[in-house]
């Protein structure tokens, strides 16, 4: 055999042991190339090694180095790819020594929750229209959940079914001991509606008021894309001389505009609230369509009675929309059930 062919058997093993080494994808893989091609008894190598013994005398020197070379160049290969594999299984706890130069871990920096931010940016932007922002309680008393908000004793929205009541009596400490002696012995619930606030700030204050509260509220809803047991509300009122439906109109479209794109459309469509006369729904343009946002009204002569303002002096409006809803539409979120698992691979991206 001469020098060149025994080369070129050799380079031509070469170049397939490197590549099945390198493409190898897991250890399983690796080992058969590595029988293959350096196995001791019937290894590809080996058998161009007898090769050698058919070169001419006077080129053996030079083949046997030669193999030699490229015996370990395939040698150093496999260990390569041994070692890539290993890295892949998980990174090892290595010593290695401090690099100054490699660039630094970042930690990562928490965030305000979408909900928390949106909150934060309706504020703003109703702050900017003179509304102040003010709290209520999340427990409350039938009388701001629905007394004083017009809703009748035999109202279907006090039903069971759709509120969470709370068993005081069996919750250990009776009403009458945690100062409540004036009312009578009564069931707490979780608001089911931020229009509590509406009632408790009319009580504290005298008119002009321009307020927005957001908060919490809580229904037995089953959880779906839509739904969740407790959502987000940010109400609105506002109650001075002369208040008008277009006043109403005109601070959500301002709202819409500030919170959507500038030329975002407002539609209202006949509704019924207890609290509002007259009661309207109202929908925002939204991809060719519209988007339910909530419920709005001017504020019912009832109301206004129960906590002591005088109907003829006075008229307001009121809001009532859902911020699950409004930050949904911001960001393009599907399902607002994401917003409560509590995934931060969600929640980073906002
Ligand atoms: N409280 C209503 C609800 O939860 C929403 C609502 C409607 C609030 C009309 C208002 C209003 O202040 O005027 O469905």
């Amino acid at each position: 055999m001469s020098l060149a062919v025994f080369l070129s058997d050799l380079d031509a093993l070469a170049c397939e042991a490197t590549a099945a080494f390198a493409s190898a994808g897991d250890p399983a893989a690796l080992e058969a190339a590595r029988v293959e091609f350096l196995g001791a008894k019937s290894g590809r190598l080996k058998a161009v090694q007898k090769g050698l013994g058919k070169v001419d005398q006077a080129d053996k020197p030079a083949a046997g180095k030669r193999f030699n070379e490229v015996k370990q160049a395939i040698e150093s290969v496999h260990q390569q790819a041994v070692a890539r594999l290993a890295a892949a299984v998980g990174p090892k706890k290595s010593s290695r020594a401090f690099d100054p130069t490699t660039p630094g871990v970042h930690p990562r920096l928490g965030r305000l929750h979408p909900i928390t931010q949106t909150i934060d940016e309706l504020k703003e932007i109703m702050g900017r229209l003179g509304f102040t922002a003010v709290e209520g309680p999340e427990v409350e008393d039938p009388w701001h959940n629905f007394d004083a908000l017009n809703i009748p004793p035999e109202h279907p929205a006090r039903d069971p079914l759709e509120n969470f009541y709370l068993e005081m009596e069996s919750a250990g400490t009776p009403a009458v001991e945690r100062g409540m002696k004036e009312r009578p012995l009564t069931t707490l619930l979780l608001r089911s509606q931020t229009s509590t606030v509406q009632i408790r700030t009319m009580e504290k204050m005298q008119p002009p008021v321009r307020i927005i509260s957001c908060g919490r509220v809580y229904r037995p809803d089953t959880a779906d894309a839509t739904h969740y047991p407790m959502f987000h509300q940010i109400e609105g009122l506002l109650i001075d001389r002369g208040v008008t439906m277009a006043d109403l109109k005109s601070t959500l479209r301002l709202f819409a505009r500030s919170a959507f794109d500038p030329d975002v459309h407002i539609r209202f469509r006949p509704s019924f609230f207890p609290f509002t006369e007259p009661s309207v729904e109202v929908d925002m343009s939204w991809q060719g369509g519209w988007m339910e946002m909530g419920g709005a009204g001017m504020v019912d002569p009832n109301v206004l009675k129960a906590v002591g303002y005088d109907p003829e002096e006075y008229s307001g409006f009121a809001f009532g929309l859902g911020i699950e809803r409004i930050c949904a539409r911001r960001h393009q979120i599907a399902d607002i059930r994401e917003l409560y698992k509590n995934d931060v691979r969600f929640l980073r991206q906002f």
